[in-house]
This record gives C-alpha cells, sequence and structure tokens, in this order.
C-alpha cells in the first residue's frame, strides 16, 4: 500500500496518486515539484477531481491526454506564484530604456519596427510595462512598436485584457510614468489606450510549441522572469533554445533575478549594465537546435509508381524564405550571386526590398527605379519606391507613390496601410481612418510574399488588429 500524499475533508490520497499528478503536470505543463509539494498536490488534485466530477484515476487519464486546454490553465491559476506588478526590477526597464532599445533601434531603423515578447506575462503589468518604455525611447510615432504577452492561464490573461489595476499594481511605477500612461477609472488606473493598442495577449502553454510564436529572429527583446523556475530541467532547455533562436541577432533576453542560463548558454552573450545582468543574441551564431518533432509515419509509396519529382527551390524562393525569417544579409547574398544584369521584375523587387531591409535605402532605390524603367505600371515597385522614399525623408514623393500604387491594383492593401500612418501622423484624422479601414479589409486577401516583403515582420492579423487600432478615434 502507498503512502499518504495528503488529506482533505477524511479523503486520503496515495502517495503514488501524487507522484502520477506530478509526472503528468511535468509532461503537460512542464512543471518541476518537488516532495516538499506533495501536501498541496494532493489538496490540488482532490478539489479539480471534485469539481470537474471526474474519478481521480479519469481525471489524470484525462489530464494525461494533453489537450485538455481550459483544465491546464486553470491548474496553472492554482499552481503557480501570478504575483507580478508594474516596473517590477525597475532597474531591469532602466537598462532596456538606456541600453538595449537604443542598439534596437539602429538596428531596426530601415523597417522601423520594435518587436517585444514577455513570455509568463501573468496579468499584463511585464507586457504594459515593455510598452511603456519601447513607446518612450521609439524615436518618432510612425514607429511601429509590438509587445506580445504569453501565458498557459487564461483567467490571468483576461485580467491582462481589461487592462486595469490597483494602486498597488503601480507601486514601483514612477509618479510621471503614472500621470502620463494611467488614467483614473471607478478607483483603479486604465492603461491608455495607446498602450493598449500595442499589446496583444496570447494564450501559449511552454510545454508545447508554437511555429509562429518561435518563428526565428522575430524580437527584439525576450523578458521571461519568474518562470522557469517552476520547469523541469527539460522544459526550461527547450525554452531557453526557442526563446534564443527567436530573437534577432543582436536581440536582448531578460530574466528574473533567481533565473540563470550558467555561464556560458548556448547562441547567447552574458552582458551587465548598471547591476543588471542580461543576455544578447549573438550575431552570425546560427539558433540553438530544438528537439525535432516526431514526424508522423509516412506511407510507403507503391512499387509500380515512378518516384516524384523534388521540386529544388532556386534563388528567389531561397531568398523570399530567409526574407521571411528576417535573415536579411543572408537573403540578399543569395539574390546578389545570381547572374548580373538580368531583369526578371520580382527578383529586383526583391533585391530592392532587401537592400531597404539592410539599411541600404539609396541602393535600394536605384535597383527599383531600374526596375520601374523596365515596368513603369508595377504596382509594388511603386511602393517600394514609397518606402525608399518615405525612409529617405521624401514623404510627399511618397505618397504620391503609395497612392499610384493603390490606384495600379486596387486590392493592394500595403500602401493603403502606409497612407494611413501617414495621414495619421500628420493629424489628418478622416483620411487616416478611411485609407486604414480600406487597408483592413483588403488584407484579408493581400497576397502572402506582399505580407513578408512589406509587412515590417507582422502577419495579416498583426497588421489587420494595427490598422484597427491607429484607424480608431482617439
Ligand atoms: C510569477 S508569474 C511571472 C510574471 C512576470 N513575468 C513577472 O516576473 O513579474 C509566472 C507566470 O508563469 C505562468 N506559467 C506557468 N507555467 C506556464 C507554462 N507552462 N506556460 C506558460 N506560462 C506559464 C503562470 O501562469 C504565471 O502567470
Amino acid at each position: 500500500m502507498g503512502g499518504r500524499g495528503g488529506d482533505r475533508g477524511g479523503v486520503m490520497i496515495t502517495t503514488a496518486g501524487v507522484a502520477r499528478f506530478r509526472a503528468v503536470l511535468a509532461d503537460t505543463l512542464g512543471w518541476a515539484f518537488d516532495d516538499k509539494d506533495a501536501g498541496q498536490l494532493a489538496q490540488v488534485l482532490l478539489r479539480r477531481a471534485d469539481a470537474t466530477g471526474l474519478e481521480r484515476g479519469e481525471y489524470l487519464a484525462r489530464l494525461a491526454a494533453g489537450d485538455w486546454e481550459p483544465e491546464l490553465g486553470t491548474l496553472a491559476e492554482e499552481l503557480t506564484i501570478n504575483e507580478t506588478y508594474f516596473f517590477r526590477h525597475g532597474e531591469q526597464f532602466r537598462v532596456l530604456a538606456d541600453v538595449a532599445l537604443p542598439e534596437r533601434v539602429r538596428a531596426r531603423s530601415a523597417q522601423r519596427v520594435l518587436r517585444l515578447l514577455s513570455v509568463g506575462c501573468s496579468s499584463g503589468e511585464e507586457a504594459y510595462t515593455l510598452a511603456i518604455v519601447a513607446r518612450q525611447v521609439q524615436p518618432d510615432p510612425d514607429w511601429i512598436v509590438s509587445v506580445l504577452g504569453v501565458d498557459a492561464s487564461l483567467a490571468v490573461l483576461r485580467r491582462a485584457q481589461t487592462a486595469r489595476y490597483s494602486a498597488w499594481s503601480l507601486r514601483e511605477t514612477p509618479d510621471a510614468v503614472r500621470e502620463r500612461w494611467f488614467h483614473p477609472h471607478d478607483g483603479q488606473y486604465e492603461v491608455d489606450a495607446r498602450i493598449r493598442a500595442a499589446v496583444r495577449f496570447l494564450r501559449h502553454n511552454v510545454a508545447g510549441d508554437d511555429e509562429d510564436l518561435w518563428r526565428p529572429g522575430q524580437y527584439d527583446v525576450v523578458f521571461c522572469r519568474n518562470l522557469l523556475m517552476y520547469l523541469t530541467p527539460e522544459a526550461r532547455d527547450t525554452l531557453i533554445r526557442r526563446m534564443t533562436g527567436a530573437l534577432s541577432p543582436g536581440g536582448y533576453l531578460f530574466l528574473g533575478h533567481t533565473d540563470s542560463l550558467g555561464s556560458d548558454p548556448d547562441g547567447l552573450e552574458p552582458q551587465q549594465s548598471r547591476h543588471t545582468f542580461f543576455y544578447r543574441r549573438q550575431s552570425g551564431h546560427p539558433a540553438p537546435a530544438t528537439p525535432p518533432r516526431i514526424a508522423p509515419p509516412r506511407p510507403a509509396p507503391a512499387a509500380a509508381q515512378p518516384a516524384p519529382r523534388r521540386h529544388v527551390d532556386g534563388p528567389y524562393e531561397r531568398a523570399m524564405r530567409l526574407l521571411r525569417e528576417e535573415r536579411f544579409a543572408e537573403a540578399l547574398t543569395v539574390v546578389e550571386a545570381g547572374p548580373a544584369g538580368r531583369v526578371v521584375p520580382r527578383e529586383l523587387l526583391l533585391h530592392s526590398v532587401l537592400l531597404a531591409q539592410s539599411g541600404r535605402l539609396e541602393d535600394a532605390e536605384i535597383v527599383c527605379r531600374r526596375l520601374l524603367d523596365v515596368d513603369g505600371l508595377y504596382a509594388d515597385a511603386h511602393h517600394q519606391l514609397a518606402v525608399c522614399l518615405e525612409g529617405g525623408a521624401a514623404v510627399d514623393v511618397a505618397v504620391g507613390h503609395y497612392r499610384l500604387a493603390a490606384h495600379l491594383d486596387p486590392d493592394f492593401a500595403m500602401p493603403r496601410l502606409r497612407l494611413g500612418l501617414l495621414a495619421r501622423r500628420r493629424g489628418e484624422r478622416e483620411r487616416a481612418a478611411d485609407e486604414l479601414g480600406r487597408a483592413q479589409v483588403l488584407l484579408k486577401y493581400e497576397r502572402e510574399d506582399r505580407i513578408a516583403m512589406f509587412g515590417g515582420g507582422f502577419g495579416r492579423v498583426a497588421l489587420t488588429a494595427l490598422c484597427r487600432a491607429e484607424g480608431a478615434p482617439r
């Protein structure tokens, strides 16, 4: 007979039952518990089995299947500490504002976007703090700042969505920040709409995968504080590899004070500034490999059938793939390795986009003008020329080319989006709302290659949310 793991209301649970619960939590949520937690685990197991109307064995079997998302969220709520507040560990946010973000602003000057991620964001204070700091650092209002907060618990994410907090949550928030970015509301503080518009929340359990979330090279800054300490070594290592891979080369990772990656983490350089410790993704270091997924078994090919011819990607497809992964320098090398003097419009367009993404706006403009010599009615080329001109401060001329692009292809969402953002910047509210409204509708059907080339690293959903947020009256 097994030992006793816990007692509630006279019902006893065996040590074996608690051990099974521990193993299931390690598999499904990546959590590590030690023997001292047995009592608490036994209570939670009893309570949750009762609440779901299942026998304890059935409850554990259903949980072990791994696809019971609402229950996993409830357990995340019950078994982790969700405590957090704005500007927690303020020195990290000072380093973010004074060291990390100015460097990322330089690196992103061609794209004018900053992407930040808060992993284990709890009720949202960390994600909103990131957006406030980024907003204060961004060089001009035309930059796009996007913060994504992820957590396994739906309950905390719902609180995050309301964006209303008690004075206690703002206990470390500087007065000037409180006055500027929070509004008193029914005895609480509401986060300013401009900050809310920059922040999105997503339910994600770090023990599972999500290709979009961990797409290589996309984030400028990742915060993952006070979560690693709950995880098993395997879940922790996988998460660290994913976060490292998803950072841009030169991007920054901030952990909690008690989290550490050891002295020589793969792909990351430890850094120190103002008594604050953080990590930087090494440039030129390949993303650390994540464990391969197990592929489903493939049916054996019928013996009599000839083997299908494998399609081999050409330089254009390879460069597009690298562009989607934001590996601009490598994509540029692929494009420039092709035969000189070739005049294929889509290749010239991609060449110009990659030059612009690498900060070589003048070269990008030259290539784009060459393309327009060949095909003066190519809508994408007019859009691209406008991007070059806007970056070089010839904004009025850029507006003309965006308009021409939209005229030449009425289904093209991206020039509408840029025209809307420019109008917003100039304070032309009606025009901004009109252009962004049209962009929002057209984005549903926008071609994927256009989103990859002109979306600044954002996907369709994020661009649609941006149109909605920027087009809304203020
Ligand atoms: C202590 S809070 C950290 C909040 C914030 N990062 C901070 O440091 O102030 C830890 C958060 O991690 C979340 N969490 C725990 N396990 C998780 C998992 N497997 N996947 C995603 N989030 C998880 C919890 O729901 C909780 O909100």
